[in-house]
């Protein structure tokens, strides 16, 4: 089997950690590294939060690269409200071993894409857009080479997480997210929309649980705390499940559906910062930059996290 090249670039983040682990267990995908944003939590954190995770899968040869520690232009927004102080709120956490890599994570991206067959790396984009931003433009022939860009992020149909009008990813670093939709490569976005029809619901957290391996407890436990949190906001049953959609995407695409549209990045209103106006009915007349998904099959989604988490330890 030819093996789907990626690079994860993450703020871990209690969802990144399941999309992590989903990923190191897929025997399709070669994980080629992990760069590592501010986002959830400060820099210092996410860095630590995904050498832990690499160790959870039994990975410690995974490239593990520190990339931006705030957005383009503004301060940075956290989560803690949501993922708890650590970011990995829910599970016990120990020092990791593995070391981070000397090289910074904007650097790593540049250096993958053109090392790489043009055309064969997808970048699988966890967080706020800030390393990928960077990426562009200190490099901006990287973009030619990239096979697709599959980015959790923006809200439109469903409203926003951190503010009204926003997705937390888009919100911040909307600057960063500008530039990448702007950029020209293929974007496949997987934004509220979708997630929130992801849902963690009891049934489906006991599916992982059941795994005769940690991988599957760890997993179980992070939804578990995850959704005390969200059922208390959003009042439903079952939290929705945000950055494994992007490596489930990958793994496979016939899970999820959405439609070929044009998204703007709101960068000037404070009180919209970070809103993303989809032209889901082509009025502005603009060509699509994004593949926008709305739908997911969340029971054959849940399934496929169990069978690849099931092959870790
Ligand atoms: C996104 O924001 C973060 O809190 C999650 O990790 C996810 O990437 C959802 O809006
Ligand atoms: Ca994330």
């Amino acid at each position: 089997m030819r093996q789907i090249p990626i690079i994860i670039d993450t703020d871990p983040g209690q969802d990144d950690a399941v999309a992590i682990l989903t990923a190191l267990g897929s025997p399709m995908l070669e994980v080629i590294g992990i760069s590592v944003v501010a986002g959830n939590v400060p820099l210092e954190r996410t860095q630590e939060n995904a050498r832990i995770i690499c160790e959870w899968a039994g990975r410690s040869d995974i490239p593990v690269h520190a990339g931006c520690a705030r957005p383009l232009l503004r301060p940075l927004v956290t989560a803690e409200h949501v993922h708890g102080k650590t970011g990995l709120d829910g599970v016990a956490l120990h020092q990791p071993t593995l070391p981070l890599q000397s090289e910074h994570a904007v650097d790593f991206i540049v250096r993958t894409l053109r090392q790489r067959d043009s055309g064969s790396v997808t970048l699988c984009m966890l967080g706020p857009l800030t390393n990928l931003a960077m990426a562009i433009v200190k490099a901006p022939d990287i973009v030619a080479r990239i096979k697709d860009i599959v980015l959790m992020g923006g809200a439109y149909f469903e409203g926003g997480n951190i503010t009204p009008s926003a997705e937390f990813n888009i919100h911040v670093d909307p600057d960063a997210a500008a530039t990448v939709l702007g950029c020209g490569a293929p974007i496949t976005m997987l934004p509220l929309d979708v997630t929130h029809k992801a849902r963690g619901t009891p049934a489906r957290i006991n599916l992982l649980r059941a795994l005769p391996n940690r991988a599957g407890n760890l997993a179980a436990d992070i939804l578990t705390t995850l959704e005390r949190f969200d059922v208390q906001r959003y009042g439903v049953n079952g939290a929705p499940l945000h950055d494994p959609t992007v490596i489930a995407y990958v793994l496979q695409p016939a899970l999820f559906s959405g439609k070929h549209v044009h998204v703007a990045v709101e960068q000037g209103s404070e009180l919209t910062l970070g809103a993303t106006p989809v032209d889901w009915w082509g009025v502005t007349g603009k060509a699509a930059n994004v593949y926008y998904i709305t739908e997911v099959d969340a029971d054959g989604f849940f399934a496929l996290l169990a069978e690849n988490l099931s092959r870790l330890p």
